[in-house]
């Protein structure tokens, strides 16, 4: 017996007439976005005016904000910035950065102004009517249930997941169907400085942990460095490729054996995936994943119920007190705070609990003439216009490929010197001078 959904199918063209001049529109997150309604989306510009569309790190460049002729018909509320946003930012003019905490962004968002239509992607129902909103929870329940309308694309190549994830049909008032491979995230080739950092952080790292790792080239290296550990959990923002490696490998503990977790014990927490296919595979009807709302996962107060949770990030810039700079260089938004903010201070909460914040202790950076130069990404003051992404009070551990320092509690002079002892060799003398001129040290 299959659910039948008849009633509630319509074509793209239908659904996108539900939305209006000055609506209010939300997207599903990352690989969750509904696909065939956001290609779409632009071919409603000539009869709509100011409509907003927010989404969380779209992963294609869709020509409704890519164009610059969408100026002035829609206008992208990024929570977090990826490579097509960043360049329509600048040629377009048709983008601008929401700011926020992600455990709290759903909940900000209806704050700021109520959602008229919810736009997401589920899997086909079971035979009970039930769908799996499959690969993100972060706040599209959230949103789902403040929108006047919500608009869901089937796409049967989705992995049926479960938690948060679960609705029911009744709850949906239209359904398209789209079928469509899944978006997915290329893994980038391990460095040596990747398995460095990897190796600082894995020492301060006791077995039956329970570990969060941030998006980002190093955190997903991270991982090779922790297979000899025993009887890790996860909670996390975001499940990974690496995480899979880790359950493959025996180094998840099944069941009970997860010890210092406290919260749904035996179960990998997320509360959204992106990966390979081979991650999405993992997760289809796994029921040793919960994915679940992100405004629980990533709560600090939720993530300290947990022993020894590990939270690793990565970052753009340090600065010597300790500021973190995560999303920008210099006023130029790259990315979002995320959960960075949410798991480093959950995690300095947990009994047992440390924070890691991981970076390449130089960048080779494009100058406006076109050549490259190699700086520190340890740096005496963050670049101006910079935005701090973890306060500096809330900063614990800094690690590059010169060793691992911990911060937290420790005095600004301290700071310095411990920050300049694993910045490059070649950067350590500048980074000295500065210091004491600006009176750190
Ligand atoms: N100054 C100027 N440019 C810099 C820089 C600096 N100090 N540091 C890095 N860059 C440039 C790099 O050259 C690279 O440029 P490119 O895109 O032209 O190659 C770009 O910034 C990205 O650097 P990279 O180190 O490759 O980034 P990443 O993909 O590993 O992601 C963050 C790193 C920090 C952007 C990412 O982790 C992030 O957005 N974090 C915030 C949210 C978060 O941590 N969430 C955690 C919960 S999931």
């Amino acid at each position: 017996m299959s659910f039948s959904y008849q009633h509630k199918l319509i074509s793209i063209e239908a659904a996108l007439a539900k939305i209006k001049t000055d609506d209010c529109v939300i997207s599903a997150l990352g690989a969750a976005e509904p696909n065939g309604l956001l290609e779409q989306l632009h071919t409603i510009a000539p009869r709509v005016s100011n409509v907003s569309v927010s989404t969380v790190l779209p992963m294609r460049p869709f020509k409704w904000f890519m164009e610059p002729a969408m100026k002035g018909h829609f206008e992208h509320h990024a929570w977090f910035y990826s490579a097509g946003i960043r360049k329509a930012a600048i040629d377009a003019h048709t983008c601008t950065y929401v700011p926020n905490h992600l455990h709290a962004a759903g909940l900000d968002r209806i704050i700021y102004r109520k959602p008229n239509v919810f736009l997401g992607s589920c899997t086909p129902p079971d035979r009970f009517g039930y769908v799996s909103l499959s690969l993100s929870v972060t706040y599209e329940r959230e949103l789902m249930e403040a929108a006047d309308v919500v608009i869901l694309e089937i796409n049967d190549q989705m992995p049926y997941t479960w938690g948060d994830t679960i609705v029911h049909l009744d709850e949906i008032d239209f359904v398209v169907e789209n079928s469509r491979k899944l978006f997915e995230l290329p893994i980038p080739e391990t460095e040596e400085r990747d398995r460095l950092i990897g190796g600082y952080i894995a020492e301060h790292i006791e077995d039956g942990s329970t570990i969060q790792l941030g998006i980002g080239g190093i955190p997903n290296a991270v991982t090779a460095e922790l297979m000899h550990k025993k009887n890790l959990a996860i909670h996390t923002e975001m499940l990974t490729d690496g995480m899979v490696d880790m359950y493959e490998a025996g180094v998840i503990g099944r069941g009970a054996h997860s010890f210092g977790k406290k919260l749904l014990t035996g179960k990998m927490v997320a509360t959204f995936a992106l990966g390979s296919q081979k991650l999405y595979d993992f997760l289809d009807r796994n029921p040793a994943l919960a994915l679940m709302r992100g405004s629980w996962v990533n709560d600090p107060y939720v993530i300290a119920h947990n022993k020894k949770q590990i939270s690793i990030n990565t970052t753009l810039e340090v600065d010597l007190t300790g500021q973190v700079c995560s999303e920008s260089i210099g006023h130029r938004q790259f990315s979002g705070t995320g959960g960075q903010s949410d798991t480093a201070i959950g995690a300095q909460m947990s009994e047992g609990g440390k924070s890691f914040i991981a970076l390449y202790s130089t960048v080779d950076v494009k100058q406006a003439d076109g050549t490259r130069k190699t700086i520190s990404k340890i740096a005496p003051m963050l670049t101006p216009g910079a935005a701090v992404t973890l306060h500096r009070a809330n900063v614990d551990f800094v690690v590059t490929e010169f060793g691992a320092v911990r911060l937290r509690g420790a005095p600004v002079n301290e700071r310095a010197r411990r920050l300049i002892s694993i910045a490059h060799p070649d950067f350590r003398a500048e980074l000295q001078d500065k210091a004491e001129e600006l009176g750190f040290i």
